[in-house]
């Protein structure tokens, strides 16, 4: 376990000594880039820029947290919803689709760089995100997808060597708000990884509005180590009197340490009764609501 009472001062010595200039960073709202803006921000102060990426496919609600909770810093929002589902159109392969939205990530990152004159990029990228792209399994869109020519003068990953949990207690020790500490994994493609096969506005929003539910369901109640939906497929269902093909929607509610395994949660039925019935009520596109019980392995916690 990390001694965060070391970790800290250090990771900002070391920040300093790395960043000579304008830098940004990806912050997205997770624990691991708030963490590492925080660190950033105490190494280098002014010269850090975070830059959150509207992507539009981030989670209900998040720009207006994010612009909140990062208002001390020269925090800068960028509108990049458009481009990203342009770069995703007609895509239905999960790692063809992590690599655009990263590659859309980088370069609209390496625009605002332009504008900023910023040299340097932080990146929050955990130990087992470098394992897994390392070992061939996905590839994450923060190590893996990175486009090969990147112009910035160098990449700094002051997290590379920790587990969650260790970010997470080095967050509390810096007095980030408790909603970011405790604050459960979020996949850098954001919603795009949580619908099997093309990603459409119509989709995302759906999705959009089943993860809310679950999590409003679920966070609370029951402190899952990661809980959301995602679109599966299509199916026949019957809403009124009319047969309807409508979406098929997986329920996700998973244990776990670190990520790299992870066990399905045993919820009360009546708990998955009321998720389907809020979710095929609420979202008229939705036709089923299904419930995973896979362990990692053999399946992944994202659908993709
Ligand atoms: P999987 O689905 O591989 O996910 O079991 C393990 C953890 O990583 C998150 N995840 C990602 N995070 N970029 C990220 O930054 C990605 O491409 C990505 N894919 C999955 C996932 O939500 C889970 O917490």
């Amino acid at each position: 376990m990390v001694k965060v009472d070391r970790f800290i001062p250090q990771s900002i010595e070391k920040i300093k000594e790395q960043i000579s200039g304008p830098a940004i960073i990806a912050l997205s709202g997770g624990v691991d880039s708030s963490v590492c803006a925080v660190l950033a921000h105490r190494a280098i102060g002014e010269l850090l820029y975070p830059i959150y990426i509207d992507t539009g496919l981030m989670r209900k609600g998040e720009t207006q947290r994010i612009k909140e909770i990062f208002s001390d810093m020269n925090l800068q929002v960028v509108d990049g919803r458009e481009r990203f589902l342009e770069a995703l159109k007609g895509i239905d392969d999960p790692e063809i689709k992590r690599k655009a939205v990263g590659e859309t990530f980088i370069r609209i990152f390496e625009e605002e760089a332009r504008l900023l004159k910023a040299e340097f990029l932080i990146q929050g990228t955990i130990y087992p995100d470098r394992i897994e792209s390392e070992g061939g399994i996905k590839s994450h869109h923060n190590v893996g997808g990175l486009p090969s020519v990147v112009d910035f003068r160098s990449i700094v990953e002051p997290l590379e060597d920790l587990y969650k949990d260790e970010v997470r207690e080095v967050a509390r020790a810096l007095g980030l708000p408790h909603e970011i500490s405790e604050r459960m994994p979020f996949p850098g493609p954001g919603l795009s990884v949580r619908i099997v096969g093309e990603v459409t506005e119509e989709k995302v929003e759906a999705v959009r509005e089943a993860n809310a539910i679950v999590e409003a369901e679920l966070l609370e109640r029951f402190h899952p180590w990661q809980t959301f939906a995602a679109i599966v497929g299509k199916g026949t269902g019957v809403k009124g009197d009319q047969r309807v093909h409508g979406w098929i929607v997986a329920v996700r509610a998973v244990g776990s340490r670190d990520g790299m395994t992870a066990e399905a949660m045993e919820l009360p039925w009546d708990v998955l009764r009321r998720i389907e019935s809020r979710i095929t009520g609420e979202i008229s596109s939705v036709a089923r609501v299904v419930y995973d019980l896979s362990p990692k392995p053999p399946a992944t916690i994202e659908f993709e």
